[in-house]
């Protein structure tokens, strides 16, 4: 076996990357539950691909075809019903995951220096995650996959001068017809996911160069032992790969109930207009995207303006990638800020729910203006944050971390 691997790492650096990324990886001893994130994110990856790749096998990307191939897979593809299901839970367990791991970056400070690039290729994740998800939304060719995407193409027409023509450009029609969903599913299976793999390589290779961060916000390599490993420092394998299938173990029992008993979540996993074909000549009552989007779509329509509108719901997912330059705090985790921001930081989460559930309800005068009060308060979180971040008292750091 040793002169196998001789062989292999005279030739590829294999044991070098395992040792670096995993064996002699040093992070933090005192992980906390927020950190099952990462590699539950990674996990659905994972997942997504693979039941993406078996779904393809069946599905036909063609307006006349597309919605009844998805009942075929659901009726007569042997599993198909469990790949379907898997797939579309999958998207919703994507984003649930993200939230959190992105929760974690904001409460233990894991954006400030140096893990500003890990940030960064994160939010290109998102952003690519998110046009993933709503290509993918099309292809079933649904009421609501045919109306969503209508609302948010037209979206980009009010783009002044170019918005007609970009419209027409993203469709390659005059509206959403077989084309969309044929370069659609180009995107959504190939284009994509290539990209979303790359980032998630770039975001790794970024946090291994720095290390990781913990819920003490401690720099662990400013005390090592004799032979230069962090004394807070344990090797990630076999450490931390076991205990993450704990978290992987709880996640999968979540999602298989999900899976196996309540796929389609209320309408809010698979929404119920869904379930009908795509008709060009039939708006249903009440178009709303899937749940994932909806703290977006409700600052879109907080702004009476359309143009305005476009353009705070785009600030809006802009500003979190500056966020590693708006925090001027001298400590990175929530531990040790003062209550300035923990208050702020509070009151972001709070609005940003509220935000998700008002973007799913039709608008009446009352939620508009409560919409309207929570897309002050999500930028104020950050655009207040040099203040605040500065004002604040904050408490002394310990030299190692707290356990
Ligand atoms: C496909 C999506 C993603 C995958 C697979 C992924 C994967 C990972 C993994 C495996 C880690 C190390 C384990 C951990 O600290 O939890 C990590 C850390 C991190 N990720 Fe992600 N990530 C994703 C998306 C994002 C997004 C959207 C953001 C934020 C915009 C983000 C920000 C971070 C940060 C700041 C860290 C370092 C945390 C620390 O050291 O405290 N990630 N990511």
């Amino acid at each position: 076996m040793s002169k196998f691997m001789d062989w292999i790492d005279a030739r590829f650096p294999a044991t070098k990357m395992w040792e670096d990324h995993l064996s002699k990886y040093y992070a933090p001893k005192n992980f906390n539950f927020l950190y099952f994130f990462g590699s539950l994110a990674l996990l659905v990856l994972v997942n997504q691909i693979v039941t993406g790749v078996w779904l393809t096998m069946s599905f036909t990307p063609s307006a006349e075809e597309a919605f009844a191939s998805v009942e075929y897979i659901m009726r007569d593809v042997e599993y198909g019903w469990i790949l379907r299901y898997l797939h579309s839970t999958g998207a919703s367990a994507f984003f649930i995951v993200v939230y959190l791991h992105m929760f974690r970056g904001l409460l233990y400070g894991s954006y400030q220096k140096p893990r500003e690039l890990v940030w960064l290729f994160g939010m290109l994740i998102y952003l690519a995650l998110m046009a993933e998800a709503f290509m993918g939304y099309l292809l079933p060719w649904g009421q609501m996959s045919y109306w969503g995407a209508q609302v948010i193409i037209s979206l980009f027409g009010a783009i002044p001068v170019i918005g007609g023509d970009l419209t027409q450009w993203i469709r390659g029609d005059y509206l959403i017809s077989g084309i969309t969903l044929n370069r659609f599913f180009a995107l959504h299976v190939v284009a994509l996911p290539i990209v979303i793999l790359g980032l998630v390589v770039l975001h790794i290779l970024a946090l291994h160069e720095v290390g990781s961060n913990n819920p003490d916000g401690v720099d662990i390599k400013k005390k090592k032992d004799e032979n230069g490993i962090p004394l807070d420092g344990i090797p990630f394998h076999p450490y931390y790969t076991v205990k993450d299938i704990v978290g992987v173990v709880v996640f999968l029992f979540v999602f298989c109930a999900v899976v196996f008993f309540f796929p389609e979540m209320g309408g809010y996993f698979l929404e119920k207009p869904n379930f009908e074909q795509a008709n060009a000549f039939k708006t249903p009552e009440h178009i709303a995207p899937v749940w994932y989007f909806t703290p977006f779509y409700a600052i879109l329509r907080a702004v009476p303006d359309k143009l305005m509108g476009v353009i705070a719901m785009g600030a809006a997912i802009a500003v979190l990638f500056v966020l590693p330059w708006l925090d001027r705090s001298p400590v990175r985790s929530m531990r040790y800020k003062g209550w300035l921001s923990k208050v702020f930081l509070l009151v972001f989460c709070i609005a940003f729910v509220i935000l998700g559930i008002l973007g799913v309800l039709a608008p009446t005068p009352g939620r508009t203006l409560l919409s309207q009060v929570c897309t002050v308060l999500y930028f104020a979180y950050f655009l207040l944050m040099p203040f605040y971040t500065r004002l604040e008292k904050t408490k002394p750091v310990p030299e190692r971390v707290t356990g």
